[in-house]
Protein backbone atom coordinates (compact mmCIF):
# COMPACT_ATOMS: atom_id res chain seq x y z
CA UNK A 1 0.00 0.00 0.00
CA UNK A 2 1.11 3.44 -0.83
CA UNK A 3 0.04 6.90 -1.44
CA UNK A 4 3.25 8.00 -4.03
CA UNK A 5 2.37 6.30 -7.77
CA UNK A 6 4.55 4.49 -9.54
CA UNK A 7 4.53 7.15 -12.28
CA UNK A 8 5.29 9.46 -9.41
CA UNK A 9 1.94 11.32 -9.21
CA UNK A 10 0.23 11.16 -5.55
CA UNK A 11 -3.40 11.25 -5.29
CA UNK A 12 -6.23 12.57 -3.43
CA UNK A 13 -9.22 10.13 -3.05
CA UNK A 14 -11.25 10.85 -6.23
CA UNK A 15 -13.50 7.59 -7.04
CA UNK A 16 -13.78 5.81 -4.17
CA UNK A 17 -14.24 5.98 -0.50
CA UNK A 18 -11.83 3.36 1.08
CA UNK A 19 -12.45 3.23 4.83
CA UNK A 20 -9.26 3.48 7.71
CA UNK A 21 -11.28 -0.18 8.50
CA UNK A 22 -10.75 -1.80 4.84
CA UNK A 23 -6.84 -1.14 5.08
CA UNK A 24 -6.94 -2.47 9.25
CA UNK A 25 -8.38 -5.31 7.21
CA UNK A 26 -5.19 -5.46 4.82
CA UNK A 27 -2.95 -5.78 7.34
CA UNK A 28 -0.60 -9.28 6.71
CA UNK A 29 -1.41 -10.34 10.10
CA UNK A 30 -5.55 -10.06 9.23
CA UNK A 31 -5.49 -11.95 6.41
CA UNK A 32 -2.49 -13.99 6.64
CA UNK A 33 -4.54 -17.16 9.15
CA UNK A 34 -7.39 -16.80 6.87
CA UNK A 35 -5.47 -17.79 3.16
CA UNK A 36 -3.15 -19.54 5.06
CA UNK A 37 -3.18 -22.37 2.92
CA UNK A 38 -3.09 -21.02 -0.30
CA UNK A 39 -0.47 -18.84 0.33
CA UNK A 40 3.30 -18.55 0.41
CA UNK A 41 4.95 -19.84 4.32
CA UNK A 42 5.44 -16.79 6.48
CA UNK A 43 6.58 -15.72 9.70
CA UNK A 44 5.05 -12.63 11.91
CA UNK A 45 7.24 -10.93 14.43
CA UNK A 46 5.79 -7.92 16.66
CA UNK A 47 8.00 -4.60 15.91
CA UNK A 48 9.68 -4.12 19.38
CA UNK A 49 9.38 0.56 19.84
CA UNK A 50 13.04 0.76 19.76
CA UNK A 51 13.33 -0.83 16.14
CA UNK A 52 10.10 0.98 15.14
CA UNK A 53 12.56 4.41 16.19
CA UNK A 54 15.45 3.57 14.64
CA UNK A 55 13.99 2.88 11.53
CA UNK A 56 12.14 6.04 11.40
CA UNK A 57 15.62 7.70 12.34
CA UNK A 58 17.13 9.68 9.13
CA UNK A 59 20.52 9.10 10.91
CA UNK A 60 23.81 7.80 8.97
CA UNK A 61 22.87 3.97 7.87
CA UNK A 62 25.69 1.86 9.69
CA UNK A 63 24.63 -1.51 10.31
CA UNK A 64 26.76 -3.48 12.65
CA UNK A 65 26.89 -6.81 11.21
CA UNK A 66 26.90 -8.35 14.35
CA UNK A 67 23.91 -10.27 13.10
CA UNK A 68 25.21 -12.39 10.16
CA UNK A 69 23.49 -15.69 9.93
CA UNK A 70 25.31 -18.14 10.67
CA UNK A 71 22.63 -20.33 11.37
CA UNK A 72 23.23 -20.14 14.95
CA UNK A 73 20.53 -18.44 16.98
CA UNK A 74 21.58 -16.32 20.25
CA UNK A 75 20.22 -18.34 22.98
CA UNK A 76 20.24 -16.61 26.78
CA UNK A 77 20.38 -12.62 25.76
CA UNK A 78 17.88 -11.17 27.99
CA UNK A 79 20.72 -9.20 29.49
CA UNK A 80 21.29 -7.73 26.67
CA UNK A 81 18.45 -6.39 25.57
CA UNK A 82 18.70 -2.38 26.11
CA UNK A 83 19.87 -1.44 23.12
CA UNK A 84 23.08 0.78 22.58
CA UNK A 85 22.17 4.52 22.00
CA UNK A 86 23.65 5.95 18.59
CA UNK A 87 27.09 7.52 19.58
CA UNK A 88 28.23 10.24 17.28
CA UNK A 89 32.00 11.20 17.67
CA UNK A 90 33.21 14.88 18.94
CA UNK A 91 35.35 15.46 16.13
CA UNK A 92 33.06 16.57 13.42
CA UNK A 93 35.63 15.18 10.60
CA UNK A 94 35.61 11.92 11.68
CA UNK A 95 31.95 11.52 12.43
CA UNK A 96 31.17 7.82 13.49
CA UNK A 97 27.84 6.43 14.26
CA UNK A 98 27.54 3.03 15.26
CA UNK A 99 24.20 1.39 14.77
CA UNK A 100 21.98 0.29 17.73
CA UNK A 101 21.72 -3.33 18.23
CA UNK A 102 18.76 -5.31 19.01
CA UNK A 103 20.30 -8.62 20.50
CA UNK A 104 16.29 -10.32 21.32
CA UNK A 105 14.90 -8.96 18.35
CA UNK A 106 17.92 -9.93 16.35
CA UNK A 107 17.89 -13.78 17.65
CA UNK A 108 14.19 -13.71 16.74
CA UNK A 109 14.82 -12.67 13.47
CA UNK A 110 17.13 -15.18 12.70
CA UNK A 111 15.55 -17.85 13.87
CA UNK A 112 12.60 -16.72 11.76
CA UNK A 113 14.78 -17.15 8.87
CA UNK A 114 16.44 -19.95 9.32
CA UNK A 115 12.58 -21.76 10.21
CA UNK A 116 11.77 -20.59 6.39
CA UNK A 117 14.99 -22.05 4.84
CA UNK A 118 17.52 -18.98 5.20
CA UNK A 119 15.86 -16.58 2.58
CA UNK A 120 13.46 -14.45 3.22
CA UNK A 121 10.92 -11.94 1.50
CA UNK A 122 10.78 -8.86 4.45
CA UNK A 123 7.53 -6.85 4.37
CA UNK A 124 5.65 -4.54 6.86
CA UNK A 125 1.87 -4.86 7.89
CA UNK A 126 1.06 -3.59 4.12
CA UNK A 127 3.97 -3.03 1.99
CA UNK A 128 7.59 -4.28 0.88
CA UNK A 129 10.40 -2.06 0.46
CA UNK A 130 10.33 -2.80 -3.51
CA UNK A 131 11.30 1.08 -4.05
CA UNK A 132 15.04 0.08 -2.22
CA UNK A 133 15.74 -2.89 -4.13
CA UNK A 134 18.53 -1.26 -5.92
CA UNK A 135 20.30 -0.60 -2.83
CA UNK A 136 20.94 -4.15 -2.19
CA UNK A 137 24.22 -5.96 -3.19
CA UNK A 138 22.06 -8.53 -5.22
CA UNK A 139 19.25 -5.56 -6.40
CA UNK A 140 16.61 -7.57 -4.68
CA UNK A 141 14.36 -8.14 -1.83
CA UNK A 142 16.07 -11.53 -0.95
CA UNK A 143 17.55 -11.30 3.01
CA UNK A 144 19.41 -13.18 4.74
CA UNK A 145 20.00 -11.39 7.97
CA UNK A 146 18.69 -8.26 10.03
CA UNK A 147 20.93 -5.82 8.54
CA UNK A 148 19.69 -6.75 4.92
CA UNK A 149 16.31 -6.12 6.31
CA UNK A 150 17.48 -2.66 7.84
CA UNK A 151 19.00 -1.28 5.15
CA UNK A 152 15.64 -2.32 2.16
CA UNK A 153 13.23 -0.81 5.12
CA UNK A 154 15.42 2.46 6.05
CA UNK A 155 15.60 3.15 2.36
CA UNK A 156 12.04 3.03 1.41
CA UNK A 157 9.64 5.60 1.28
CA UNK A 158 7.00 2.40 1.07
CA UNK A 159 7.87 1.25 4.28
CA UNK A 160 7.61 4.85 6.13
CA UNK A 161 4.60 5.32 4.54
CA UNK A 162 3.17 1.95 6.71
CA UNK A 163 4.57 3.67 9.50
CA UNK A 164 3.65 6.90 9.38
CA UNK A 165 0.48 7.28 7.20
CA UNK A 166 -1.52 4.24 6.75
CA UNK A 167 -4.54 5.41 6.60
CA UNK A 168 -3.65 8.94 4.03
CA UNK A 169 -6.00 8.34 1.45
CA UNK A 170 -9.09 7.16 3.67
CA UNK A 171 -12.39 9.02 3.13
CA UNK A 172 -13.23 8.71 6.92
CA UNK A 173 -10.52 11.19 7.97
CA UNK A 174 -12.47 12.49 11.32
CA UNK A 175 -12.75 8.87 12.66
CA UNK A 176 -9.85 8.07 15.10
CA UNK A 177 -7.05 6.39 12.88
CA UNK A 178 -7.26 2.64 14.36
CA UNK A 179 -4.53 1.01 16.78
CA UNK A 180 -1.87 -0.51 14.39
CA UNK A 181 0.51 -3.38 15.87
CA UNK A 182 3.59 -2.94 14.08
CA UNK A 183 4.84 -6.25 12.64
CA UNK A 184 7.57 -7.66 10.76
CA UNK A 185 7.05 -10.08 7.95
CA UNK A 186 9.08 -13.10 7.32
CA UNK A 187 7.96 -14.68 3.59
CA UNK A 188 9.79 -17.68 2.72
CA UNK A 189 11.61 -16.78 -0.39
CA UNK A 190 9.96 -17.69 -3.57
CA UNK A 191 11.58 -17.30 -7.58
CA UNK A 192 8.29 -15.85 -8.37
CA UNK A 193 8.07 -15.03 -12.28
CA UNK A 194 6.42 -11.65 -13.14
CA UNK A 195 5.25 -12.73 -16.00
CA UNK A 196 2.73 -15.40 -13.63
CA UNK A 197 1.90 -12.51 -11.58
CA UNK A 198 -1.95 -11.12 -11.58
CA UNK A 199 -3.90 -8.79 -9.81
CA UNK A 200 -7.57 -8.85 -9.14
CA UNK A 201 -9.98 -6.67 -8.27
CA UNK A 202 -12.77 -7.56 -6.32
CA UNK A 203 -16.14 -5.78 -5.49
CA UNK A 204 -19.01 -6.32 -3.65
CA UNK A 205 -17.58 -10.07 -3.68
CA UNK A 206 -17.32 -10.11 -7.29
CA UNK A 207 -14.09 -10.65 -8.97
CA UNK A 208 -14.39 -7.41 -11.89
CA UNK A 209 -11.20 -7.31 -13.17
CA UNK A 210 -8.04 -9.15 -13.50
CA UNK A 211 -4.52 -7.59 -14.81
CA UNK A 212 -0.96 -8.63 -15.51
CA UNK A 213 0.63 -7.13 -12.44
CA UNK A 214 4.58 -6.30 -14.02
CA UNK A 215 2.48 -4.40 -17.12
CA UNK A 216 5.59 -2.70 -18.94
CA UNK A 217 6.50 -6.38 -20.18
CA UNK A 218 5.01 -8.14 -23.07
CA UNK A 219 4.57 -11.91 -22.35
CA UNK A 220 3.90 -14.13 -24.74
CA UNK A 221 2.68 -16.98 -22.76
CA UNK A 222 -0.13 -14.91 -21.26
CA UNK A 223 -1.47 -13.93 -25.08
CA UNK A 224 -1.64 -17.52 -25.90
CA UNK A 225 -2.89 -18.95 -22.29
CA UNK A 226 -5.11 -16.31 -22.00
CA UNK A 227 -8.47 -18.24 -21.81
CA UNK A 228 -6.61 -20.79 -18.81
CA UNK A 229 -5.44 -18.02 -17.09
CA UNK A 230 -8.37 -15.99 -16.27
CA UNK A 231 -10.24 -19.68 -15.58
CA UNK A 232 -7.72 -20.76 -13.62
CA UNK A 233 -7.64 -17.43 -11.79
CA UNK A 234 -11.63 -17.22 -11.40
CA UNK A 235 -11.58 -21.06 -9.97
CA UNK A 236 -9.30 -19.71 -7.54
CA UNK A 237 -11.39 -17.15 -6.69
CA UNK A 238 -14.83 -18.72 -6.14
CA UNK A 239 -13.23 -21.81 -4.60
CA UNK A 240 -11.12 -20.15 -1.46
CA UNK A 241 -11.37 -16.02 -1.82
CA UNK A 242 -14.88 -15.24 -2.45
CA UNK A 243 -16.92 -14.45 1.12
CA UNK A 244 -13.70 -15.46 2.71
CA UNK A 245 -12.24 -12.09 3.53
CA UNK A 246 -13.76 -9.68 5.51
CA UNK A 247 -14.57 -6.97 3.25
CA UNK A 248 -17.00 -7.47 0.17
CA UNK A 249 -14.50 -4.92 -1.82
CA UNK A 250 -10.46 -5.48 -2.15
CA UNK A 251 -7.62 -6.15 -4.03
CA UNK A 252 -5.74 -9.27 -4.47
CA UNK A 253 -2.65 -10.53 -6.11
CA UNK A 254 -2.12 -14.04 -7.10
CA UNK A 255 1.09 -16.08 -9.01
CA UNK A 256 0.21 -18.48 -11.38
CA UNK A 257 3.17 -21.14 -11.20
CA UNK A 258 4.29 -23.44 -14.19
CA UNK A 259 2.36 -26.21 -13.20
CA UNK A 260 -0.77 -24.04 -13.32
CA UNK A 261 -1.66 -23.38 -9.79
CA UNK A 262 -2.79 -20.38 -7.91
CA UNK A 263 -1.52 -19.06 -5.11
CA UNK A 264 -2.28 -15.66 -3.29
CA UNK A 265 0.33 -13.03 -2.59
CA UNK A 266 -1.28 -10.29 -1.06
CA UNK A 267 -4.22 -8.40 -0.07
CA UNK A 268 -4.63 -4.51 -0.98
CA UNK A 269 -7.51 -2.15 0.08
CA UNK A 270 -10.06 -1.62 -3.00
CA UNK A 271 -8.93 2.00 -3.56
CA UNK A 272 -6.46 4.15 -4.85
CA UNK A 273 -3.66 3.35 -2.53
CA UNK A 274 -3.56 0.43 -4.76
CA UNK A 275 -1.79 0.43 -8.08
CA UNK A 276 -4.77 -0.02 -10.71
CA UNK A 277 -2.16 -1.27 -13.26
CA UNK A 278 -4.01 -1.74 -16.86
CA UNK A 279 -7.38 -0.38 -15.46
CA UNK A 280 -8.35 2.95 -13.88
CA UNK A 281 -9.85 3.52 -10.09
CA UNK A 282 -12.77 5.29 -12.24
CA UNK A 283 -13.64 2.54 -14.18
CA UNK A 284 -13.26 0.13 -11.52
CA UNK A 285 -15.84 1.92 -9.57
CA UNK A 286 -17.68 3.24 -11.93
CA UNK A 287 -19.76 0.05 -12.78
CA UNK A 288 -19.70 0.84 -16.02
CA UNK A 289 -18.64 -1.53 -19.26
CA UNK A 290 -16.13 -3.56 -17.73
CA UNK A 291 -17.21 -6.72 -16.36
CA UNK A 292 -20.64 -8.03 -18.09
CA UNK A 293 -19.87 -11.56 -17.99
CA UNK A 294 -16.93 -12.37 -15.94
CA UNK A 295 -14.05 -10.73 -15.26
CA UNK A 296 -12.29 -7.99 -17.59
CA UNK A 297 -8.84 -9.58 -18.30
CA UNK A 298 -5.99 -7.43 -19.27
CA UNK A 299 -2.73 -7.52 -20.12
CA UNK A 300 0.59 -5.99 -22.39
CA UNK A 301 -0.20 -6.84 -25.84
CA UNK A 302 2.70 -6.08 -27.42
CA UNK A 303 6.89 -4.76 -27.25
CA UNK A 304 4.92 -1.35 -28.51
CA UNK A 305 4.07 -0.20 -25.35
CA UNK A 306 6.84 -1.72 -23.12
CA UNK A 307 7.55 1.17 -20.01
CA UNK A 308 10.42 1.35 -17.96
CA UNK A 309 9.90 -0.41 -14.54
CA UNK A 310 8.10 1.34 -12.49
CA UNK A 311 10.30 2.18 -9.74
CA UNK A 312 12.77 3.42 -11.72
CA UNK A 313 11.93 6.77 -10.50
CA UNK A 314 13.31 5.68 -7.18
CA UNK A 315 16.65 4.75 -8.17
CA UNK A 316 19.65 6.60 -7.53
CA UNK A 317 22.31 6.85 -10.37
CA UNK A 318 23.86 3.16 -10.74
CA UNK A 319 27.19 4.86 -10.65
CA UNK A 320 26.42 5.88 -7.22
CA UNK A 321 25.30 2.72 -6.73
CA UNK A 322 28.68 0.81 -7.35
CA UNK A 323 30.53 3.43 -5.86
CA UNK A 324 28.73 2.98 -2.44
CA UNK A 325 28.96 -0.84 -2.84
CA UNK A 326 32.34 -0.92 -4.08
CA UNK A 327 30.74 -3.40 -6.56
CA UNK A 328 32.51 -2.51 -9.62
CA UNK A 329 35.95 -1.78 -8.07
CA UNK A 330 37.13 -0.17 -11.99
CA UNK A 331 35.02 2.46 -11.11
CA UNK A 332 35.97 2.68 -8.07
CA UNK A 333 39.17 2.60 -8.74
CA UNK A 334 38.33 5.80 -11.32
CA UNK A 335 36.93 7.25 -8.26
CA UNK A 336 39.95 7.28 -6.08
CA UNK A 337 42.14 8.69 -9.06
CA UNK A 338 40.24 11.49 -9.21
CA UNK A 339 40.17 12.08 -5.81
CA UNK A 340 43.96 11.87 -5.37
CA UNK A 341 44.12 14.15 -8.36
CA UNK A 342 42.05 16.38 -6.90
CA UNK A 343 44.10 16.61 -3.83
CA UNK A 344 47.26 16.89 -5.50
CA UNK A 345 45.93 19.81 -7.13
CA UNK A 346 45.14 21.70 -4.21
CA UNK A 347 48.02 20.96 -2.91
CA UNK A 348 50.11 22.23 -5.05
CA UNK A 349 47.73 25.45 -5.04
CA UNK A 350 48.44 25.51 -1.02
CA UNK A 351 52.14 25.24 -1.99
CA UNK A 352 51.41 28.06 -4.79
CA UNK A 353 50.04 30.44 -2.12
CA UNK A 354 52.43 29.13 0.18
CA UNK A 355 55.14 30.37 -1.75
CA UNK A 356 53.81 33.70 -2.75
N1 LIG B 1 7.96 -14.67 -0.86
C1 LIG B 1 8.41 -13.98 -1.90
N2 LIG B 1 9.61 -14.31 -2.46
C2 LIG B 1 10.08 -13.60 -3.51
N3 LIG B 1 9.45 -12.56 -4.08
C3 LIG B 1 8.25 -12.21 -3.58
C4 LIG B 1 7.68 -12.88 -2.46
N4 LIG B 1 6.49 -12.30 -2.17
C5 LIG B 1 6.33 -11.31 -3.06
N5 LIG B 1 7.37 -11.24 -3.92
C6 LIG B 1 7.54 -10.28 -5.03
O1 LIG B 1 7.44 -8.98 -4.53
C7 LIG B 1 6.37 -8.26 -5.13
C8 LIG B 1 5.68 -7.40 -4.10
O2 LIG B 1 5.14 -8.19 -3.07
P1 LIG B 1 3.85 -7.78 -2.26
O3 LIG B 1 3.72 -8.72 -1.13
O4 LIG B 1 2.68 -7.66 -3.16
O5 LIG B 1 4.27 -6.34 -1.70
P2 LIG B 1 3.58 -4.91 -1.94
O6 LIG B 1 2.19 -5.01 -1.40
O7 LIG B 1 4.42 -3.96 -1.17
O8 LIG B 1 3.62 -4.65 -3.40
C9 LIG B 1 5.48 -9.34 -5.72
O9 LIG B 1 4.82 -8.85 -6.85
C10 LIG B 1 6.46 -10.42 -6.05
O10 LIG B 1 7.04 -10.19 -7.32
MG1 LIG C 1 0.37 -5.29 -1.78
Amino acid sequence: MRTTFTDGHVSVTGYCSMKKEQVVNCQFSVWYPIFKKHTIKSLILPLPQNVIDYLLDDGTLVVSGSDHNTQQTHTNNSDLDAEEDIQWSDDETTTTVTAPEFPEFTAKVLEAINALGGRVFPKLNWSAPRDANWIALNSSLQCHSLSDIFLLFKSSDFITHDLTQPFLQCSDQDSPDPVVNYELVLRKWSELIPGGEFRCFVKENKLIAISQRDYTQYYQHILKQEEQICQAIQEFFSQHIQYNFLDEDFVFDVYRDSQGRVWLIDLNPFGEVTDSLLFSWNELTSGGEIAQEGPAFRYTTSEVTVQPSPCLSYRIPRDFVDLSTGEDAYKLIDFLKLKKSQQEESEEEEEENAAQ
